[in-house]
């Protein structure tokens, strides 16, 4: 797999630890079940980013579990947390949106689903650290604007739908901000409250 997984690296690193393209996520150490969803709707075309679209055509689902499993068990290091350059009004209303949601605008706390520690929780929902603020505004982007879709019921498309750009930004800014764990611990599987459900995780 090692050997295989060569195709990645230049986008991906060879740990699947990012690079310094601010838009290239990180993979290691994500749940499995997640990144195997993610190799999957890339194949399907229901994530779309045509390089991956291409590189994943036609490749069986056990060949995608493996690439999946493979770069799950990785643990390179995290990097440094970005320093944020956003007003503190702004990274302040990015953590209220992440731990409380915004009862006015029916946004969910992103904790809920994603944990209080941010880490993901089994076995497909991933964690919200070590991510960068421009691959996150992209990826809620993308389930705005409909090429980024999960398996339904699509709870991100909702989530995703009911923020504005103001917050968008704002999460993005305060999440990036946040200085990741050394090593991912996902909360078990049916732990936390899920206030919509998801079709990619089941309860
Ligand atoms: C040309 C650069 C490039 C190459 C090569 C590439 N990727 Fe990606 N990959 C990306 C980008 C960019 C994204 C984010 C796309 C988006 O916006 O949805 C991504 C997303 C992903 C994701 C989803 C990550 C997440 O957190 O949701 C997985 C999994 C993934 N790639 C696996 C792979 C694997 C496995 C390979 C090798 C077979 C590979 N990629 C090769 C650029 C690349
Ligand atoms: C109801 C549960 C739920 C809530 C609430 C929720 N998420 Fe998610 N989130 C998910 C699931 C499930 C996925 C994986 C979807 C997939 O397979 O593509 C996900 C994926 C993501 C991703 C993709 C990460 C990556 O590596 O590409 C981002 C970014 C994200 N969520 C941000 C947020 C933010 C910000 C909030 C709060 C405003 C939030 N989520 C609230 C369930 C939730």
């Amino acid at each position: 797999m090692a050997a295989r997984v060569l195709a990645c690296a230049s986008c991906h690193g060879a740990e699947g630890e990012g690079t310094s393209d601010v838009y290239f996520p990180r993979l290691a150490g994500k749940p499995a079940g997640y990144l195997y969803n993610q190799l999957i709707a890339f194949r399907d075309g229901r994530r779309r980013y045509p390089p991956m679209n291409y590189l994943l055509e036609f490749l069986p689902d056990a060949y995608l579990q493996k690439m999946a499993d493979h770069f799950a068990a990785l643990r390179p290091p995290f990097p440094a947390p970005n320093i944020p350059t956003d007003s503190k009004e702004i990274l302040a209303r990015g953590e209220t949106l992440v731990k409380e949601g915004d009862a006015r605008s029916g946004v969910p706390a992103c904790s809920a689903c994603h944990g209080p520690a941010l880490g993901g929780m089994e076995p497909a929902i991933p964690g919200l650290l070590g991510l960068r603020a421009s691959y996150i505004s992209a990826q809620l982007g993308g389930w705005r604007y409909g090429t980024r879709t999960a398996a339904a019921p699509d709870c991100m498309q909702i989530v995703a739908g009911l923020l504005s750009e103001d917050d968008v930004k704002a999460v993005a800014a305060y999440l990036s901000s946040r200085p990741a764990p050394n090593d991912p611990s996902f909360a078990p599987r049916g732990s936390l409250p899920m206030p919509l459900e998801c079709g990619s995780q089941p309860r």
